[in-house]
């Protein structure tokens, strides 16, 4: 048995993660995983019954868990932490260690890129320290008032956290036909953190000689990816670096409501859309739900690698393939695809579709 907890989140959240269960619920069927389904209140709605908009008590779940699907949160309209205002994202990376956001940019047949040409790179994003002045330090945040007109920022780099991540993004490019990893700094600036950051970066290089290194500068790979994305396959950066750079590749793969993200650690992985909760959508079945359901698919690979099961592989496969199977057609797409889909009626083509492939014994890689 494999048991995933759900989490609605705000906004479009519950949306997205009831039509992400309805996809995981036609694997389970076709593919016989074993998924068991377990939800909590987080959000806003936990804010007004619990007074946390993220309870120990779903923590605790969390960790129980084997995997988690967590639905977009609002955390930027939140009150203050002090009364409860916690962002359940950044909590759950941090309390359950989940070093390595995964994060794929891949255009899809079926939805021609604004950048006009197929590219497939996958970022690997450290998730645990950086700049994130809510998870870097011990007590307390990294961002310190010495004076009301004076904020101070601290960036925290650690060799455990940059090997670890090297670790992670080149034990993928070694398993990817190109075998290319590319690191992403500010070192010319950052001198003692990104060299930190560079020098776990090139030991753990040193033990892959099959898989071709080197290092561009954080503004070079802005502009280098709006005009080469294909040249790029494993990137390996830091946390907030991670976060503007996969945007970036996400909307210049096709949008970023198709990409997906895998928080990863060792005993755990969050399912995880890369947008936000777009509260204006709210409630309207516009939301498109595609990167949480790829999310899931990816939740799906990484319990496969940890021997949950032979199916969860190909199941993976036949989600990414019914997504985009819904693509390709104005019926089963959103809006924001040029579709004229629901929420739900997308869902519905996808779990069919995965659902049929589960039962024919069919399914195939994007
Ligand atoms: C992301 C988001 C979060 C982050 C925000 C919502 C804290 O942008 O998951 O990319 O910066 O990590
Ligand atoms: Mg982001």
């Amino acid at each position: 048995m494999t048991r995933l907890l759900l989490l609605g989140g705000d906004g479009i959240g519950p949306e997205l993660v009831a039509a992400t269960r309805a996809v995981l619920k036609a694997a389970d069927d076709g593919f016989g995983l074993g998924l068991r389904f377990e939800t909590a209140v987080i959000g806003f709605d936990a804010l007004a019954t619990e007074g946390s908009t993220i309870p120990d008590a779903v923590i605790d779940k969390a960790r129980a868990a084997d995997g988690i699907v967590l639905g977009p949160v609002s955390h930027n309209a939140y009150p203050p932490v002090s009364e409860g205002g916690l962002n359940p994202s950044g909590l759950l990376r941090k309390t359950l260690d989940l070093y390595a956001n995964i994060r794929p940019a891949r255009t899809l047949e079926g939805y021609p890129p604004p950048c006009g040409q197929p590219f497939d790179l996958v970022i690997f994003r450290e998730n645990t320290e950086g700049f994130y002045a809510d998870r870097n330090m011990a007590t307390g945040t990294g961002e310190v008032r010495p004076d009301p007109d004076m904020v101070l920022a601290l960036r925290k780099v650690t060799r455990k956290a940059s090997a670890r991540i090297a670790r992670a993004a080149f034990a993928h490019a070694a398993t990817r036909p190109a075998r290319h990893l590319t690191s992403v700094h500010k070192a010319n600036v950052l001198r003692e953190s990104d060299g930190l950051f560079l020098e776990e970066v090139r030991r753990v290089a040193a033990g892959y000689p099959d898989v071709t290194y080197d290092e561009v500068l954080v503004d070079a790979m802005a502009a280098l990816l709006v005009r080469s994305p294909d040249r790029y396959d494993v990137i390996v950066t830091t946390n907030m670096f991670g976060d503007i750079l996969s945007d970036l590749a996400a909307e210049l793969s096709g949008s970023l409501g198709l990409a997906a993200s895998l928080n990863a650690g060792t005993d755990h992985a969050m399912a995880q859309a890369q947008h936000g909760s777009a509260p204006d959508l709210a409630g309207r079945d516009l939301a498109n739900p595609a990167s949480l359901i790829l999310s899931a698919a990816m939740l799906l690979d990484w319990l496969g690698e940890k021997a949950h099961g032979d199916g969860f592989a190909a199941a993976a496969r036949a989600i990414e393939q019914a997504v985009r199977s819904s693509l390709k057609d104005p019926a089963t797409r959103t809006p924001d695809l040029g579709g004229r889909a629901g929420t739900r009626a997308m869902a519905g083509a996808i779990s069919q579709a995965v659902l049929h492939a589960g039962q024919s014994g069919k399914s195939g890689r994007v």
